[in-house]
């Protein structure tokens, strides 16, 4: 049986322990949270022993043979250096870090350290994904020339998810002073990786950011509302096609969608992600329906999740993907898509 200890036992934290309770192999024996009253709660929820509020403490004294880090972004790097200097296997949350320079020394020192390492981009998970990357692989859509993505969330301008101006759990992700890098590094990272696992590598991009007004001062208490919430992004991928990815956090009528429309010069395919829908079916165009601009639906296998691929990963001795040299790789494309829009120019990942 594997022993994991969760650091951060906030919303996704609840995510992750529902969700390796499904997984046959491990159990979930420790959680660590900077917030007693809120590790002690999550423990009695999630049905486990040991509640710690310092991490150096729970990888001294919990007999643990894995961790996964689900705080705040700014604290993953810190977190996870412990971990791996523990000999610990590692889960961490996207963005892997704050910075490629970050993001690249975890993933040196995990790889030194010979543990598992793999970073949770949960689209991953979509079977739809997998097969989209298989499909282009074997030729089906031909050369792909053009891309379009999008992950769109609305809780700026709803509250289908809660306050974002009372619920420190929304203004840290507002706030630069509190690691956040905006909804480009927050879900931005998603869509970046959603794009280009199935089309290639990204090699350059022109990246426009913003950040709109929404409150008094642009503060709310120890909150300063400053990093961006809407990014377009214009990308060059390394086999030649072009895109336009795109994110914000105002699009009404959207709670979390993810879209991803791949031309090839042979056929197309198209995801639409909606919430809990649309992760096992894609829209495929190829053959005779090329010719009348139709696309016909396809069922995709269910892949296994990320944690079960973490769990088995440690039992086989064998890092599956996508691992924290990929988390670095994709933190490069965003600290180019900052220095773009600083620059107001088109950079070379
Ligand atoms: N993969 C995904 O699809 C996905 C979805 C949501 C969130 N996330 C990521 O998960 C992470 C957490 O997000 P969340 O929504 O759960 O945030 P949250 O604010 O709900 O919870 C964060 C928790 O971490 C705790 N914490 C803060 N600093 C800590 C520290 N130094 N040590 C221990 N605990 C600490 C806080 O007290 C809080 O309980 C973020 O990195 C976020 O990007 C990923």
């Amino acid at each position: 049986m594997i022993r994991l200890g969760i650091v951060g036992a906030g919303s996704m934290g609840g995510h992750q322990a529902r969700q390796f309770s499904t997984v046959p192999g491990c159990e979930l024996v420790a959680v660590c949270d900077l917030d007693a009253a809120r590790a002690r709660d999550f423990a009695a929820e999630h049905g486990i022993s040991e509640v710690y509020t310092d991490l150096a403490q729970m990888l001294a004294q919990a007999n643990l043979d894995a961790v996964t880090i689900v705080t705040p972004d700014s604290y993953h790097k810190d977190a996870a250096l412990q971990a791996i200097a523990a000999g610990k296997h590692i889960l961490c949350e996207k963005p892997l870090a704050t910075s490629e320079a970050d993001a690249t020394e975890m993933a040196a020192a995990a790889q030194a350290a010979g543990v598992i390492n793999m970073i949770n981009l949960s689209y991953r998970d979509s079977a739809a994904l997998q097969r989209a990357r298989e499909l282009i692989s074997d030729g089906l859509i031909g050369r792909v020339m053009h891309v379009e993505a999008s992950y769109l969330q609305s809780w700026l301008s709803s509250n289908a998810w809660g306050d974002w101006r009372t619920d420190p759990r929304w203004l840290w992700r507002l706030s630069s002073e509190h690691g956040s890098k905006g909804v480009l590094g927050d879900v931005g990272i998603h869509i970046l990786d959603f794009a280009s696992f199935p089309v290639g590598e990204i090699s350059a991009v022109n990246c426009k950011l913003k950040c709109f007004d929404k409150a008094d001062g642009d503060r709310i208490g120890d909150f300063p509302l400053d990093v961006n919430d809407s990014a377009l992004i214009r990308v060059e991928f390394a086999n030649g096609a072009l895109g336009t990815v795109h994110t914000t956090r105002w699009a009404c009528g959207h709670d979390n969608s993810l879209r991803l429309r791949i031309f090839g010069d042979t056929g197309a395919i198209t995801i639409d992600i909606n919430m809990d829908e649309g992760w096992e079916k894609l829209q495929l165009c190829e053959g005779s329906n090329v010719n009348r601009a139709r696309f016909e639906a396809v069922d995709c296998a269910a892949s296994p999740s990320i944690y079960q691929r973490f769990i088995r990963s440690i039992e086989r001795g064998h890092n599956d993907q996508p691992d924290f040299a990929r988390g670095a790789e994709l933190q490069r494309v965003l600290d180019t898509c900052f220095e773009s829009d600083r620059e107001d120019r088109t950079l070379i990942v």
